[in-house]
């Protein structure tokens, strides 16, 4: 079948421009195959990284119709199927077309390659090697249950391919944020028995919003992580241990938390009046924080958009057992 491969071409400091090529492929034939062949037949100016053509190098990530994924593991067949949800034309006489793009926010270095450095530098702002220092040196080497080890399966199976950075909401609006890669291995060496830096860890990936707390839950490194390594979800493990061993009093970050519980629990929704004031203002302790608020408040009151009284959900109860059920599961 005839297939024509839009392919987003771009030099240093140019604008990017679509050059498109014209290919006979088998729908199982993967991207990879495909741009190998473009650049073997067609155009050997074309820039695009690969390497072990099998899901395990993480080399080959590029944005594939829309989405970043690795050109290795897509092929024709399944991206054609996809693209018409795209609200593309799908009529039997047109030749398909396959858009492939770099990764995003990263710069472009040539077409398909992309400058990987933020990437690297943000993975190693967490310090993801397995920290032993201070402890006794065992006479074999560290060991552990296999249940133990269990706990890094899914995170081990990271490939560096840097689709979730590429596709990270946070990471796109906040340059201090480290990305769901690097929390992903950040949750690897929280969980690792064998690591003995973990309240230092949670120090640092609580800081501000260039750990965990920047996330804004977008969900998105989840959907195209080709691993299923779930980033957004290890990011919430490691929030979930801060949360579990830090004070309100800590940060206005884990306030927002527990105090977003308190209230839900104790009203069936959130009281916005108490919100306001226990998080930004910390029960009044943070004058300036509450300062910070008045004009929005005033705000809010001139559109009349502030909630004067406070009236209790109906499901009050219902809601604050679930709460309880899952802390208390949680607990466990
Ligand atoms: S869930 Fe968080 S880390 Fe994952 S892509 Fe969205 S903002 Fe980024
Ligand atoms: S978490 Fe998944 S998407 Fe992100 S770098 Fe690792 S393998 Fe790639
Ligand atoms: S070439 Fe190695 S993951 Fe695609």
């Amino acid at each position: 079948m005839e297939v024509i491969f839009k392919v987003i071409r771009q030099r240093p400091n140019s604008s990017p421009e679509v050059q498109n090529y014209l290919l006979d492929v088998e729908a199982g034939n993967t991207i990879l195959d495909c741009l190998n062949r473009i650049k073997w037949e067609q155009d050997g100016t074309l820039a695009f990284r690969k390497n072990c053509r099998n899901t395990i190098c993480g080399s080959c990530a590029m944005r594939i119709n829309g989405r970043s994924a690795l050109a290795c593991k897509e092929n024709v067949g399944s991206e054609i199927a996809f693209k018409p949800q795209l609200g593309s034309a799908n009529r039997a006489e047109e030749i398909p077309e396959i858009i492939i793009a770099p990764l995003g926010n990263m710069p472009v270095i040539k077409d398909l390659v992309v400058d990987m450095s933020s990437f690297w530098d943000n993975l190693e702002a967490v310090s993801p090697y397995v920290s032993t220092a201070g402890r006794q040196i065992p006479e074999r080497e560290f060991l552990q249950t296999p249940e133990e080890r269990s706990q890094l399966d899914q995170t081990g199976n990271c490939i560096m391919c840097g689709a979730c950075y590429s596709e990270c909401n946070a990471r796109e609006v906040n340059a201090n944020f480290v990305g769901p890669h690097a929390l992903a291995k950040a949750y690897r060496m929280v969980a690792d028995s064998r690591d003995n830096n973990t309240e230092n860890r949670i120090e640092e990936y609580s800081e501000g919003t260039k750990g965990v707390w920047g996330c804004t839950r977008c969900y998105y490194c989840n959907s195209v992580c080709p691993m299923d390594v779930a980033p957004m979800d290890r990011i919430t493990e490691i929030k979930q241990e801060i949360l579990s061993r830090k004070e309100k009093s800590d940060s206005r970050s884990i306030r927002h938390r527990k105090v977003l519980i308190d209230l839900v629990k104790e009203g069936g929704w959130i009281d916005e009046r108490k919100f306001g004031l226990q998080v930004v203002g910390n029960y009044f302790k943070d004058i300036r924080g509450l300062l910070g608020i008045v004009p929005l408040g005033l705000r809010m009151l001139t559109h009349g958009k502030f909630p004067l009284k406070f009236e209790p959900s109906q499901g009050t109860p219902e809601v604050r057992s679930l709460i309880e059920a899952v802390q208390k599961e949680e607990g466990k």
